[in-house]
């Protein structure tokens, strides 16, 4: 566990390990616990702990570089930790704030051993890996179940794996939050075509757990919220798409400071705004 009295230290400086199994995580290393910079009126609160699910490219990599620049240390999973050329690059110059962590969020197994190699404090979740299986060109009469299980494994059964596998580390934090990746897709009410079957149930089915998860959990003073990226230029969003992925990522951090248990169980825009989505 994390050395959580030492957090309250000002001005000075702690070094521990973390217990990593060496098969799960590409470098196990030693991560060095920064003070946050003075304010004028001095000190700024211990630095928080993020775990991000995939977070090798897309929205999940622009969030974990973001946020190693703004004063927080990331646990980056990925799925494939062999080909993250760009996600080791990112920890080889963060070496202190950033560390690669193997999570497949639709492996029981592999959640189960991620979370055990983590022995800390998890205060930010963020469930960002997801998949959009389809061509967005389907018809009830021909769309693929495939697809369906496929969106289900990964962006609603992955989200509630991390999710009870992390809840340990996450009860260690004075400031627990959850944050699910959801989409304007998975709006019931907004819903107006029959493009993107599959995903779009999965993340109205997300939203769902979201808000389900925001009961059961708030007598413990653990939010969660859905909040939607925007339209993002990634591999998923396409060239299209309204905003970069670093936009995207730094909204979100806005919204991760500020997010607090009185919008817990909210569907929030991208700068952690209820109102916009409608369930
Ligand atoms: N882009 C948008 O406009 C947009 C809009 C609304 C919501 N979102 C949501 O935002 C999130 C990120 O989207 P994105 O645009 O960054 O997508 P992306 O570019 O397609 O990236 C998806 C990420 O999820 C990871 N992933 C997929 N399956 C995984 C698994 N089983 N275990 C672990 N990681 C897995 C991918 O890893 P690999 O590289 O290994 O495949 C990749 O890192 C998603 O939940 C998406 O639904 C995106």
């Amino acid at each position: 566990m994390f050395p959580r009295k030492s957090f309250g230290v000002r001005g000075g400086g702690v070094v521990f390990c973390i217990g990593v199994h060496s098969s799960l995580v590409s470098v196990s290393r030693t991560f060095a616990v920064r003070i946050c910079p003075d304010r004028s009126d001095g000190y700024l609160g211990p630095m928080e702990n993020v775990l991000i699910t995939g977070a090798n490219r897309g929205i999940g990599y622009a969030l974990a570089k973001a946020l190693v620049t703004t004063n927080f240390r990331v646990f980056a999973g990925c799925r494939d930790t062999e080909h993250a050329v760009t996600l080791e690059k990112l920890s080889a110059s963060h070496r202190d704030l950033l560390q690669v962590l193997l999570l497949d969020v639709s492996s029981d197994e592999s959640v189960a051993a991620a979370a055990n190699a983590l022995s800390g404090r998890v205060d930010v979740i963020i469930n960002n890996a997801g998949v959009m299986p389809e061509r967005g060109e389907e018809k009830i009469t021909n769309i693929d179940f495939d697809h369906f299980r496929n969106a289900f494994e990964i962006n609603v059964l992955g989200c509630a794996r991390v999710i009870r596998s992390f809840l340990p580390h996450l009860r260690r934090s004075n400031r627990p939050r959850i944050l699910n990746l959801s989409s304007g897709l998975g709006s019931i009410a907004e819903r107006d075509n029959f493009n993107y079957y599959a995903y779009a149930v999965s993340k109205a089915a997300l939203n769902m757990l979201t808000r389900s998860v925001a009961f059961e959990l708030a007598p413990e003073g653990i939010t969660i919220v859905a909040i939607s990226p925007g339209w993002v230029r990634t591999d998923m969003g396409g060239d299209d798409a309204d905003i970069s992925a670093e936009e995207s990522a730094e909204a979100l951090v806005e919204a991760i400071q500020q997010i607090g248990p009185n919008l817990s169980g909210q569907f929030l825009d991208r700068f952690g705004r209820a109102g916009k989505y409608v369930w």
